[in-house]
């Protein structure tokens, strides 16, 4: 396992569309230690997840993970979670406001809108084809990542500009105010979790 470089807003391999893996390559040693890479290099950098193209390596392939984070104490958790060839479509047509920070464009959060509940089918690390739903903060992280897999970045979704922010003009001006449109969102995001015995 090893620490990669993450790539930073203006690299073109950021922009490129990554390739599905071959169903043949799941297993292969080069595929597994990618992902191991991966998930070290998210958690080195205390992220919430991470995408191949992140790394310059143009394969379908994103890993997730939150656990207590003091960048986002109030993200709910997700046990890590390694995705193949994800692909996902919205349940419903709701949506909602996240604000939304990347490993690669380091100090800046911004406002996009995301689907509240989604269902992704992806192929885990073993080979098995999952499918779930997400909803809430988790389904938009979940977007995010796949986003990176065809060579889009949150700020690229961006519709206000003027809510572009560093983290520290985030936590001072916008946080509360967010987070307080956000509560029924993540009572019901917990309610869901607590009836599906997923951690918090
Ligand atoms: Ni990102």
């Amino acid at each position: 396992m090893a620490t990669r470089k993450i790539l930073q807003l203006g690299d073109p391999a950021l922009r490129v569309v990554a390739k599905a893996v071959a169903a043949n390559s799941f297993a292969h040693p080069t595929t597994q230690n990618l992902i191991d890479d991966l998930i070290e290099t998210m958690r080195d950098a205390q992220g919430s997840g991470l995408a191949a193209t992140q790394i310059g390596v143009p394969l379908r392939i994103c890993v997730l993970e939150v656990k207590k984070n003091p960048r986002y104490p109030y993200k709910p958790l997700i046990p890590l979670t390694i995705m193949i060839n994800p692909t996902w479509e919205p349940i419903g047509d709701e949506t909602y406001e996240n604000i939304e920070g990347c490993l690669s464009v380091i100090g800046l959060r911004g406002r996009v809108s995301r689907a509240k509940e989604i269902r992704i089918t992806y192929v885990d690390r073993l080979g098995v084809e999952q499918s779930m739903s997400y909803y809430g903060l988790r389904a938009g992280t979940v977007q995010h990542e796949v986003d990176h897999l065809d060579g889009l970045l949150f700020t690229d979704r961006v519709e206000d500009r003027q809510t572009l922010t560093t983290w520290e003009n985030f936590n001072q001006y916008q946080k509360e105010e967010w987070l307080k449109s956000l509560q029924p969102m993540l009572r019901e995001e917990s309610r869901r979790s607590r009836s599906a015995k997923t951690p918090q």
